[in-house]
């Protein structure tokens, strides 16, 4: 029988790392979309093929999304052997993003307005272009955000002012794609450090009540719980240790 399929944009790596080879284990078959990772989303695959009898349960995608014609990349997707095979797709997680703190003074409208063509620019073109394979699969879509909705990270305003676009579309699609489609978002507190910001983020540990930074894989279980929590759409779940209680 085929796989169900699920498609995450950066899932070479880091956290999208995580959730590619957990929903691997969990019987999805992955489109792990990447853009330099090619060698590490290739290695997920072959680690769950050699530890399944040399099943493949993953295939790697590859585009910038900033340069790259996004339609061709939906294309990809949407004819894919498996996603064909499958009759649709059962997932699809907004996970690419960047992160590097740039002073206003120094923030150009080019670097603000590829923060919005990441986060919510390509969200929405793949949310458009992959809402057929979604739907026949009564699917979902999940939008990883964070926990800076209504503060000020200082040189972040080009961060945090599309990712939290991108929660706030995921919340108004998860309204207009009812009953046919769910959407939900993760918003992830402390969990790996960019490089940084590593004495930041211990000073941030400090006051997260759970004592430690989250992991990876706790992520990934909240995509897992989302992707086949068939009665929940529109709601954000914060993994992050109980760090929005005290902040
Ligand atoms: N890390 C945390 O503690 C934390 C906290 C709050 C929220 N989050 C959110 O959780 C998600 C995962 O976090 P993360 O730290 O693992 O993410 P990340 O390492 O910052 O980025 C994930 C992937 O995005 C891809 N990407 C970046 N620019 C791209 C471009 N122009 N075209 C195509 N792909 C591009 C990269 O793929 P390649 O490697 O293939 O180039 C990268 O591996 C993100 O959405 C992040 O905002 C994370």
């Amino acid at each position: 029988m085929a796989k169900p399929v699920v498609f995450i944009t950066g899932g070479g790596r880091r956290i999208g790392a995580a959730i590619s080879s957990m929903l691997m284990d969990s019987g999805y078959f992955v489109l792990i979309h990447v853009r330099n990772s090619i060698d590490e989303a290739q290695a997920i695959i072959s680690a769950y093929s050699e530890a399944n009898n040399g099943e493949i349960s993953g295939d790697i995608i590859r585009a910038d999304l900033v340069n790259d014609d996004i339609s061709e990349l939906v294309a990809t997707v949407a004819n894919h052997p498996k996603v064909i095979e499958y009759g649709g797709l059962f997932g699809l997680i907004n996970n690419a993003s960047v992160y590097q703190p740039i002073s206003f003074e120094e923030l150009t409208f080019e670097e603000f307005k590829k923060n919005f063509t990441i986060h919510v620019e390509v969200p929405f073109l793949l949310t458009k272009g992959l809402y057929e394979q979604l739907k026949t699969k009564s699917g979902s879509i999940i939008g990883l955000v964070d926990t800076s909705q209504g503060r000020a990270w200082q040189d972040l305003t080009h961060y945090t002012s599309s990712k939290n676009a991108l929660r706030q579309m995921m919340i108004n699609l998860a309204g207009d794609l009812h009953p046919h489609v769910r959407v939900n978002c993760i918003a992830p507190g402390a969990i790996i450090s960019a490089d940084w910001e590593i004495e930041h983020f211990a000073s941030v540990l400090e006051k997260v009540p759970m004592g430690r930074s989250g992991e990876p894989k706790d992520i990934a279980s909240a995509a897992k719980f989302l992707l086949e929590s068939e009665h929940i759409s529109g709601q954000i779940i914060n993994v992050d240790g109980g760090w929005t209680l005290v902040e």
